[in-house]
């Protein structure tokens, strides 16, 4: 699959606001600041498509990107920031939850999951949910850069036998650094395969 053109179409605060189309899309979500936008501005080859923040909570709307003009990437609002105000952190969940679940065109949710840290209750959580509710969903590991190979690999082992006690088969995964390019033909590549 290669990218030829990236184009930001339209933020949506709900679902019902958001581009009517059968066209196959691809959304990207996880906790606040673990690199979704990044991951966009990668694959698109574009670091100033999606917006980028080091203070996490910066991704507040459901961000629709036209690419190659007949498919969609779309950046989400992440969740479990614990700073965001309890109203604003049920409008996210709300706008999740219904978006996650509704999306009729959505071929495949993509679940990041910081590849530095221990599985967090609140991932945990979410895949579960994903699992319960049939969504058809890939993990990403993002910042793979920032750990040696070694803690890596010792690190993501942890992460799936935390996930076998969910799953009964490990769910299909990714490994990726933006600031490194890392695992981008290999997503581009699965993307390819529900693109005609
Ligand atoms: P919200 O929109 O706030 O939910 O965050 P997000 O998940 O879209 O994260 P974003 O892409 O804005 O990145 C958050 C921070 O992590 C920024 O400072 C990025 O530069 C950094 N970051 C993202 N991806 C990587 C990566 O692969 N490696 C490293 N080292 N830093 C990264
Ligand atoms: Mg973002």
């Amino acid at each position: 699959m290669i990218i030829k053109t990236a184009k930001f179409l339209k933020s949506s605060s709900k679902l019902s606001e958001c581009v009517k189309s059968h066209l196959p899309e691809f959304a990207f979500i996880g906790r606040s600041n673990v690199g979704k936008s990044s991951l966009i501005n990668m694959l698109c080859n574009n670091y100033k498509l999606a917006k980028i923040s080091a203070s996490p909570g910066k991704t507040k709307l459901i961000n629709h990107f036209v690419i190659n003009d007949n498919w969609y990437l779309v950046d989400l609002p992440g969740y479990g920031y614990a700073k965001t105000s309890k109203v604003q952190k049920i409008e996210f969940e709300k706008i999740i939850i219904e978006y996650c679940s509704k999306r009729d065109n959505l071929v495949c949710l993509f679940v990041l999951i910081d590849s530095r840290l221990p599985l967090q209750q609140i991932d945990a959580e979410f895949l579960q949910w994903c699992g319960e509710k049939e969504i058809p969903f890939s993990i990403v590991y993002t910042k793979a850069d920032k750990n040696s190979k070694n803690e890596l690999r010792k690190n993501i082992a942890k992460i799936e036998e935390k996930l076998l006690l969910v799953f009964s088969e490990l769910p299909n995964s990714f490994i990726t650094s933006s600031e490194k390019n890392i695992g981008k033909d290999e997503l581009l590549n699965f993307i390819g395969g529900y693109i005609q």
